[in-house]
């Protein structure tokens, strides 16, 4: 089957009124900060694939490992029906599971939602060309916001991969987690990719590459925001900055002035000082305990929590009780 035409659960008029009113919000708290999700543009998605592919950048090629090892046990347990992917981007670490659960023999609709309508054509396209058996529907929203829209019904999985759920700050996660068991039957399942607590020494470089591609990634908001509100950001006058945060255990994605600015993006007028700092996005770092505490106070027993070997990535496959 090809894929069906894209569900769009967010409309241009909506997009563009979130997008000013998370500029506004942002640009006007001290520190500064921006929403991740607005990194995500069609440029945004593809130097994210670019980034998948660094040397340094070691979360992707973990959480294959696991999926590697462990999708046959995943669909074992599952027994799944329906699989939806929350934040699948390129769903290309997805196809183990597609493969593991079609030859167990009970898949037949897949699910991607993401709020990159670039990232989910070329995804349902290239998944339902190499599945020609399964039916793909891709969704068009935002998982903070959408998730009462996902299809109901019989025996399903979500997965949320490439530890995205670390891109949300600790409030945003709990009301993640609980909208998502919200909107869950008791006995779905959650398979949760989460990047794991290791030394700084590893984990700023997969956010601070040599190649640059982190930095032009978290330049393109700036991109983002000149484009779709006039705003006159010099985005080459903005450093990238990755900061390892050891209280948080996260690490920070900044935009460093290298020269005072005045920059106009809406009705606002935006100083900065040279060296002032504008955060646009954390990934925390999780240690198990702490994933399998987090799902249980959302109502999910943790079933399994797999690592690759070298530990450094891990998958948590969760039951809705
Ligand atoms: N799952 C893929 C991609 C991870 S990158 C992997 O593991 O490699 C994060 C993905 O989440 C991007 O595709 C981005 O477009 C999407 N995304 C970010 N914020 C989102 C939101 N609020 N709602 C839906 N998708 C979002
Ligand atoms: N989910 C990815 C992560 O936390 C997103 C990501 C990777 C990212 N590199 C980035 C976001 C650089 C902003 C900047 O690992």
């Amino acid at each position: 089957m090809s894929a069906e035409p894209l569900e769009i659960h967010l409309a241009a008029g909506d997009v563009a009124r979130a997008l000013r009113e998370d500029v506004r919000a942002g640009l006007t708290a001290r520190p500064m900060w921006l929403p991740p999700k607005w990194l995500y543009d069609a440029r945004g998605s593809e130097l994210f694939e670019q980034i998948t592919r660094l040397p340094e950048y070691y979360p992707t090629r973990a959480e294959r490992a696991v999926l590697v090892e462990r999708a046959a046990r995943v669909a074992e347990l599952t027994d799944a029906k329906t699989l939806i992917e929350l934040g699948s981007g390129s769903s290309e670490k997805t196809r183990l599971l597609l493969d593991a659960l079609s030859r167990h023999g009970t898949l037949g609709t897949f699910v991607p939602l993401d709020v990159s309508v670039s990232a989910l054509r070329q995804s349902t396209a290239d998944i339902a060309a190499a599945y020609p058996r399964l039916r793909v529907r891709g969704i068009v929203g935002d998982f903070t916001r959408h998730l009462d829209r996902l299809p109901a019904g019989g025996r399903r999985l979500v997965a949320f991969l490439g530890g995205t759920v670390g891109n949300l700050l600790p409030a945003e996660r709990a009301a993640f987690l609980a909208a998502m068991r919200a909107a869950l039957e008791t006995g779905d399942w959650l398979l949760l990719g989460t990047d794991l607590v290791k030394d700084p020494a590893v984990v700023v470089p997969a956010y601070d590459d040599a190649a640059g591609v982190t930095a032009e990634f978290n330049r393109n908001v700036l991109r983002v925001l000149n484009r779709e509100l006039g705003a006159d950001f010099v985005p080459e006058d903005f450093a990238h900055v990755a900061h390892w945060d050891r209280e948080q255990e996260w690490i920070e994605m900044r935009l460093r002035a290298t020269r005072p600015m005045r920059v106009r993006v809406l009705d606002l007028t935006v100083d900065f000082a040279a060296g002032q700092e504008l955060r646009t996005e954390v990934s925390a770092k999780f240690r198990p305990a702490g994933v399998a505490a987090e799902l249980a106070a959302a109502g999910f027993a943790t079933e399994a929590c797999w690592t690759d070997p070298g530990g450094l990535f891990g998958v948590s496959l969760a039951r809705a009780e």
